[in-house]
């Protein structure tokens, strides 16, 4: 119990006649109750990406004071739909769409100013004041227009190993995070300094790589002045995001703290190389905001009721026929940053039991069930058969991932539309079961059921797994 507790007894009962004093603490304990036990959660991907982490973050952020941004940069495509109207941020928490909310891009996120100020002017075009309640971690890392060139250059001259990137410059910005030769936002402090970096970090690179022309032919003073004028923009929004959020937890603020990407694209935990360069499983929101593991207080993992990537690498239950391509055009599964086809399969529990153990999970937003709804019969993937071994674990080993089959468990399809349904007892039998069967595989609730994009096609599940 913590002085928050007392603070808003206090408040209630400053505002309350004697007569409401009682029902004023009462109604107090029970937002206090709520509050108290989770004031921290992270929500992230459970799978590759693009599960609806967007649509979850945005329908919680209605009760969260603060939204973070953690790790990634805008390789991530996070979707919002608001009575029929799309929004897709790349770099903004998906929080800012709910004015009351502050946001913050932590240290652990890569920073194109480009996206980053066209986001805020496009939302400020749309009448969402953005500036003054978004922060930016002068510890985060720029993603600079060479970047982006040597990402595209070197996807395209690696024949062996090509990953199928989003293009925008992600992991040449982490490989100069990592080998210290980055600029970081807090250069902007010092112009001069700044400067200095800047040109040559761009002589340093276009020395690097004579044979990739695009490096050859950019314009070094053209690329500084751009970049100086963006700095002048951006500068007002730094600030120490570690800081804040310290002083916001001890202050008893609620706080939701959104992962990019998902598990399978964590840079250690994930089908690396097949990757991204981040950590996207729960632990890298500590590091990439500043905060300690001791004061997360749950993690809310996103699940697809089925499976998708975009990109190259090893996916045991891809559906690679028709069915795929139903599923495809069913979940209008094109990816949300490049525009790219998805690529589809049925539900992999491997993967979701791994999830859960890498993040902490202690519950699961199931996303896209009404996906589901005219298919007959729907594949459950239990375990994977390895030659003549059955795993029930993700393998650490890609070529092992690789030679994996799906062992399936076979439900019937409920071939009924749960558009709409916002009370779990209302959905069809073979929709429950779905549900249960995930919920006992993975050993881990499903708290949120969503049914739609927009905001209220979301069924809450208080019932017990
Ligand atoms: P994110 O990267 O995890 O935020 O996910 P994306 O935004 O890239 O992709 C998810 C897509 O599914 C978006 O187009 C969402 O609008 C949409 N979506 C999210 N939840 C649901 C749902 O329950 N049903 C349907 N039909 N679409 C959903
Ligand atoms: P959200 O946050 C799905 C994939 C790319 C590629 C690999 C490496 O919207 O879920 P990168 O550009 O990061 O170096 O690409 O990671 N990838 C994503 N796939 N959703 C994302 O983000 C992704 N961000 C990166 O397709 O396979
Ligand atoms: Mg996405």
């Amino acid at each position: 119990m913590s002085y928050s507790i007392f603070l808003k007894i206090f408040t209630i009962k400053v505002q309350s006649s004697e007569r409401k004093l009682w029902f004023g603490v009462f109604y107090a304990l029970i937002i206090i109750t709520f509050e108290e036990n989770m004031p921290v959660q992270i929500v992230l991907g459970a799978q590759w990406g693009d599960e609806g982490k967007g649509k979850i973050v945005d329908l919680l952020s209605e009760n969260a004071d603060i939204v973070a941004r953690c790790q990634g940069g805008a390789n991530a495509g996070h979707s919002i739909i608001i009575d029929g109207e799309k929004y897709i941020l790349h770099l903004l928490p998906s929080g800012i769409l709910h004015p009351h909310t502050q946001c913050f891009i932590g240290n652990g996120v890569v920073i194109d100013p480009e996206v980053l100020l066209e986001e805020i002017d496009f939302l400020e075009s749309k009448g969402i004041q953005v500036k003054d309640r978004l922060f930016v971690s002068p510890q985060a890392h720029l993603v600079l227009p060479f970047h982006k060139i040597l990402d595209r250059a070197f996807e395209n001259n690696s024949p062996d190993v090509k990953i199928g990137t989003t293009g925008r410059g992600i992991g040449p910005a982490y490989c100069d995070k990592v080998g210290r030769v980055n600029l970081r936002l807090h250069h902007y402090y010092h112009r001069t300094e700044f400067e200095e970096k800047y040109r040559s970090r761009l002589r340093e690179v276009c020395h690097r790589f004579p044979e990739i022309d695009a490096l050859q032919a950019l314009d070094h003073e053209q690329l500084l002045a751009d970049a100086l004028d963006k700095r002048e923009q951006i500068l007002p929004l730094l600030k120490d995001v570690s800081l804040e959020l310290d002083r916001a937890i001890k202050a008893g603020a609620t706080i939701l703290i959104e992962g990019a990407q998902g598990t399978l694209l964590d840079i250690d935990f994930g089908t690396y190389p097949y990757v991204t360069s981040s950590n996207s499983i729960s632990g890298g929101a500590c590091t990439g905001l500043g905060i300690g593991p001791t004061k997360i207080d749950g993690v809310i993992g996103v699940l697809k009721a089925y499976t998708t990537r975009v990109g190259e690498g090893p996916f045991v239950t891809e559906l690679t026929g028709e069915l795929g391509d139903e599923m495809r055009e069913l979940g209008k599964e094109y990816g949300a940053t490049t525009g790219r086809p998805r690529r589809c399969g049925w539900f992999d529990a491997v993967i979701a039991r791994y999830a859960v153990r890498v993040n902490g999970i202690d519950s699961f937003a199931l996303t896209k069930l009404d996906i589901l709804d005219s298919l007959p019969e729907i594949n459950i993937c239990v375990a994977y058969q390895y030659k003549n071994q059955i795993l029930d674990d993700f393998p650490t080993d890609l070529n092992i991932l690789t030679e994996c089959q799906p062992i399936y468990e076979t439900v019937r399809g409920w071939q009924a539309s749960i558009a709409g349904i916002t009370d779990f007892q209302k959905l069809p039998q073979g929709a429950k079961k779905y549900i249960q069967t995930i919920e006992k595989l993975c050993h881990t609730p499903v708290s949120i059921v969503s049914v739609g994009p927009e905001r209220k096609d979301t069924i809450f599940n208080s019932r017990k797994p």
